[in-house]
């Protein structure tokens, strides 16, 4: 009988749960073993395991979080961490692994592939930060996040007749702030592909005040500066009280999209079937909505194209 190892590392993605229990469920249909990896590459180099049946994953596709939890582990980046993990993987008699995470845990997993261990990855992160695929698994669910935080937002923000910075996560994509700008009618959106001129947020602003309107919402990409600095600047130039909110690790929880649950389901799937049919080394991604897999090196080599279309429509229809 072969036996599948699956787990989740780095930072967690609302449908992880939903990828786990597609990977659990397809790997018993097909009469496998299979086993799941607490706590990231860490469980791996800690033979923190357990066997998983049917009912280990039940009532965990709606949930948020990864019920495997997760790590960045530091130790199994080092040459001996790696080795004990290897060696994890020879004592538990794991043939295979479905490796869920974002840019980091895939490398991780071909690494792994070139030792000689067979691994899918699956791209788990909010951040949209793949080249390869058109979404990865988490991101929309943080989108609508972001959505329903800029409506309640706006509803405060016209009241006082303020602007409301939003910063929002994305390390180094402004997928996040792009997406959820658009979907939520923003003002302003400043991501780290495009720069972006705090005098033209000024004039925005004062055009809008002058024909009435009374809010303008900035959702702004961690990490492009300082929302409270800009917030400053802002009321220096402009006199209009400007307000700050972090929405920081909010965007990571709650129940996963419809989407990413869909997803979710079809790479888990499509994860042991490869490995059933003797693949490694491969990602899993989503392409005009086709489920596709490439090289991990392959896919991770890809650069990630800023959607400049939908950062245009922003600006036309927030002018
Ligand atoms: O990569 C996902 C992400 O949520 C980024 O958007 C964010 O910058 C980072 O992780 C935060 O990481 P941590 O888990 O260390 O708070």
């Amino acid at each position: 009988m072969k036996t599948i190892g699956v787990l989740t590392s780095g930072g967690d993605a609302p449908g992880m749960n939903a990828a786990i229990r597609a990977v659990i469920r397809t790997g018993l249909y097909h009469g496998v073993k299979m086993l799941g990896i607490r706590q990231g590459y860490t469980g791996l180099v800690n033979g923190d395991i357990e066997e998983m049946n049917l009912s280990s994953v039940a009532d965990i596709i709606h949930r948020g979080g990864t019920m495997l939890r997760t790590t960045r582990s530091d130790e199994f980046m080092t040459e001996e961490g790696f080795q004990k993990a290897l060696n994890i993987i020879e004592i538990f008699g794991i043939d295979s692994l479905v490796i869920l995470g974002g840019d980091g845990t895939l490398r991780g997993a071909s690494e792994l592939a070139k030792a000689g261990v067979p691994t899918i990855g699956i791209p788990c992160t909010i951040d949209n930060d793949l080249g390869y695929t058109d979404y990865t698994i988490g991101f929309m669910t943080a989108v609508e996040t972001v959505v329903d935080a800029i409506s309640k937002i706006r509803d405060t923000s016209t009241s006082h007749g303020r602007a409301n910075i939003i910063e929002v996560m994305g390390r180094h994509c402004g997928d996040i702030a792009l997406y959820a700008g658009l979907a939520g009618g923003g003002e302003s959106i400043i991501v780290p592909e495009v720069d972006t001129k705090i005098d033209t947020i000024c004039q925005k602003l004062i055009r809008g005040r002058n024909r009435g309107k009374l809010h303008h919402i900035i959702v702004l990409a961690e990490g492009v500066g300082n929302a409270y600095d800009l917030a400053k600047e802002i009321y220096a130039k402009t006199g209009i009280d400007t307000r700050v909110t972090v929405l920081g690790h909010i965007q990571r929880g709650g129940t996963p999209s419809t989407f990413d649950r869909i997803i979710a389901s079809e790479m888990g799937r499509k994860a042991v079937e490869l490995l059933l049919d003797n693949n490694s080394g491969k990602a899993l991604g989503i392409k005009c909505n086709e489920i596709i897999n490439l090289n991990i090196d392959e896919a991770l080599s890809i650069k990630k194209e800023f959607n400049v279309n939908l950062y245009e429509t922003a600006q036309i229809l927030s002018i």
